[in-house]
């Protein structure tokens, strides 16, 4: 089967919880930093396969599924959505660990967000945000660009004006790609850059 990219289905929802937790460590895996596998991909993945399908195409070789580019259309009215049907469900399964001493391991830190989720920053130039994880044998051929031109492709015909993301400061190989794919560096804290790139 040639390589090809697919819309989102929900059979597909566990690989893409998987690929998030392959790929969660500054892009390598993280399998070894999570003792619950799934709070990784709470976080992350679950949100937009479940809120807003319609923004997530899967990368298909002839394995099967080997990576992902999700996103919202609208950041700030899918944060609200995240809110109020993505997290309260979450909230019944987990303790919040803010009372809990520090310093927290990974899945402490992932549910604290499902308690505390971060508030995006408003960029009126790039309403728009994605993610993408490509599993390392899909890495390094060129898909990551033909995944960006489809998923961005995508949103401008849905009305958008450009999207940033969010990526940690330690994924230098993600940083030196989206910078090559034409994005500009928009933030920067200790811990993430926030970069973005308009259609218009
Ligand atoms: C980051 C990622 C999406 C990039 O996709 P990719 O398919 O590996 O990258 P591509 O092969 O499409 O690279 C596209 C261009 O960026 C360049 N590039 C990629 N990595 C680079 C690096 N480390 N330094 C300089 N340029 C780089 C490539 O040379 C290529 O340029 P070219 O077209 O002139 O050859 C992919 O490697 C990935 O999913 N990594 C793991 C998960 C991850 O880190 N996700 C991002 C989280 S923010």
């Amino acid at each position: 089967m040639p390589l090809q990219i697919i819309s989102y289905n929900a059979m597909y929802h566990d690989l893409v919880y998987e690929i998030c937790l392959k790929t969660g460590n500054a892009g390598a895996g993280a399998e070894h930093l999570h003792n619950d596998p799934m709070v990784l991909g709470h976080v992350y993945a679950g949100p937009y396969i479940n809120l807003e399908p319609e923004s997530a195409f899967l990368l298909e070789d002839e394995m099967g599924v080997c990576g992902y580019i999700i996103g919202a259309l609208d950041t700030l009215s899918f944060f609200n959505k995240v809110k109020s049907d993505w997290l309260p469900e979450l909230q019944k399964q987990y303790s919040d660990p803010t009372e809990s001493s520090k310093p927290w391991n990974k899945d402490e830190k992932c549910i604290h967000l499902l308690f505390h989720p971060e508030i995006p920053q408003d960029f009126p130039e790039y309403p728009s945000h994605l993610h993408i994880d490509l599993l390392p044998r899909a890495q390094g051929k060129g898909l990551g660009k033909k995944m960006m031109d489809y998923f961005m492709n995508d949103l401008k015909l849905r009305g958008s004006k450009g999207l940033h993301l969010g990526l940690g400061i330690k994924n230098q190989r993600a940083f030196h790609f989206y910078k090559k794919y034409g994005m500009k560096e928009l933030k920067r804290d200790r811990n993430s850059i926030i970069m973005g790139i308009s259609f218009e």
